[in-house]
């Protein structure tokens, strides 16, 4: 995910008291990942997975940060063929249908569709919406961008 969020220029994140986990990956999800790696110039994997979980774990605190009122935008490319999952998103878009100003749809390739929705309201709803999204099965990626609607 890119979303647009201040890194905080040092924080909690980098203490040295090291544990080991052990975790499972789809071998694709793996190679994908060790690509970027390559291509990014890590010396080790374990660097790189640190990097990736702080990276997970600031975005979620600034989700849980936003405050006020927002414009947002909401990206999201999905599978359509996913079973249940177009029914899904046109569910939880009509909950919260007070707060979306335009939706736009592309069909991008023969399975995946982007859609972009442009969100009005309070920054925990909008996060709401963003959050139901990336829960459902199927949705690739969910991006969120919120311009304060004060100052
Ligand atoms: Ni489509």
């Amino acid at each position: 995910m890119s979303p647009s969020f201040a890194d905080s220029e040092q924080d909690d994140l980098y203490d040295h008291d090291l544990s080991r986990i052990g975790v499972s990956l789809p071998s694709n999800l793996l190679q994908s990942f060790d690509q970027i790696l390559k291509n990014r110039g890590y010396s080790s994997r374990s660097e790189g997975i640190r990097d990736a979980i702080r990276s997970y774990i600031r975005y979620h605190k600034w989700m849980a940060d936003l405050s006020g009122p927002r414009q947002g935008i909401i990206t999201l490319v999905y599978d359509h063929h996913q079973r249940g999952l177009v029914a899904a998103i046109t569910d939880i878009q009509h909950d919260y249908m007070e707060l979306i100003q335009a939706s736009l749809h592309s069909h991008v390739t023969h399975n995946r569709c982007v859609e972009v929705l442009l969100v009005k309201g309070d920054a925990q709803q909008v996060k709401g919406i963003a959050e139901r999204l990336m829960a459902q099965k199927g949705v690739e990626t969910v991006k969120l961008t919120t311009i304060p609607l004060e100052g």
